[in-house]
């Protein structure tokens, strides 16, 4: 009922990643309601997240305590955002990523919210004091950027605004946490956050290894599932280091000299990921995975990060 569940989340953008996020909130008990400029999305919205937490619960990696029965029961959809958010505790934006609708969606958020709101976005590259600077609650509003598939892939990068308010920053890694996900948070504001900037720097040296002819576009992507991925899976860079020689300081006095070397010879950046470097590597991936096959390629690949998911809840 509704006096049993914790609090109201609104969603805005009913997307791809609205619904994610709606099916996190209620995987954890908490009273969702989705909107969408669209209202038709919404009516979508909440089927697919019907359907969606149906399957999670027969596939046995359902969230939470609450069947997906309940869970779907916890969310509902609104075609006027002021009722959207009346009485949220906290808001999710997932609108497409443009500054324009960003700053269009946080007006209209800075006007219906109640003061104590935590107004989050899911953007992937756009600081919040991007769109926030000018508005009245601003110190309530900060980026909160999910990793695609949310459910299976927990990582939340929360990266407040000059003017968040730190509480508000606190309070969002403490929800977030409370609901299953992993959140980091960045101290400020930086062009790309930490998971884009360390995901390019890594397709960087994949390119350069490419354009200089080192070793085939599949040998690369072999690098890392079977090797550096793995490792990652349960270790960062910094403990690997930490734990590969007798701690980090041993580590660098051992290896930074080589390290240094090494990386003397990358190509700097920035590198541009060129179409024609692009055509070859596509050539050779369509042979991996067909185009009338890339449907059932992204469904193993979902089926193989859940399974990654369950290990890893189990063994924290
Ligand atoms: P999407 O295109 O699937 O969904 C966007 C939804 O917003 C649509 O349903 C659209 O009707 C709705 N919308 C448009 N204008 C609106 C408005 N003014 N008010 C309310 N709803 C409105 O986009 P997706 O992929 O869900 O992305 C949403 C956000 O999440 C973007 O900022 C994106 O960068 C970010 N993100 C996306 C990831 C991905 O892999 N797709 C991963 C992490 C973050």
């Amino acid at each position: 009922t509704e006096s049993d569940c914790k609090g109201k989340i609104a969603i805005v953008g009913s997307g791809l990643i609205g619904q994610s996020w709606a099916t996190i909130f209620a995987g954890s008990g908490y009273s969702v309601t989705i909107y969408d400029i669209d209202s038709e999305q919404v009516t979508r919205a909440l089927a697919n997240t019907k359907l969606t937490l149906e399957r999670y619960e027969q596939d046995g990696c359902l969230r939470g305590k609450l069947s997906a029965h309940q869970q779907s029961n916890l969310i509902c959809g609104s075609n006027n955002l002021k009722s959207c958010l009346q009485n949220a505790l906290y808001v999710q934006e997932c609108v497409p990523e443009s500054i324009e609708m960003k700053k269009e969606v946080f007006t209209q958020l800075d006007e219906y919210c109640e003061e104590k709101t935590i107004m989050a976005s899911s953007s992937s590259c756009i600081n919040s004091s991007q769109f926030t600077e000018d508005l009245k609650h601003r110190s309530n509003m900060l980026i909160a950027h999910p990793v695609n598939p949310p459910y299976f892939l927990p990582l939340v990068e929360i990266i407040p605004a000059p003017w968040t308010d730190p509480e508000i920053t606190a309070q969002t890694r403490s929800l977030l946490e409370e609901v299953g996900q992993s959140p980091i948070t960045l101290n400020k504001e930086v062009p790309g956050f930490a998971l884009n900037r360390i995901q390019y720097a890594v397709i960087n040296e994949c390119w350069s290894l490419l354009q200089s002819g080192v070793l085939s576009a599949a040998d690369i992507d072999k690098v890392m599932y079977e090797g550096l991925g793995r490792r990652y899976a349960f270790i960062g860079p910094l403990e690997t280091m930490h734990l590969n020689a007798d701690g980090i300081v041993d580590y660098c006095k051992r290896y930074a000299e080589g390290a240094y070397n090494v990386s003397a010879t990358f190509t700097p950046p920035p590198i541009k990921y060129d179409i024609p470097t692009a055509e070859l590597v596509e050539k050779e991936l369509r042979q991996i995975t067909p185009t009338d096959k890339a449907n059932e390629r992204k469904q193993w690949r979902d089926s193989q990060f859940a399974a990654l998911d369950k290990l890893k809840r189990g063994s924290n």
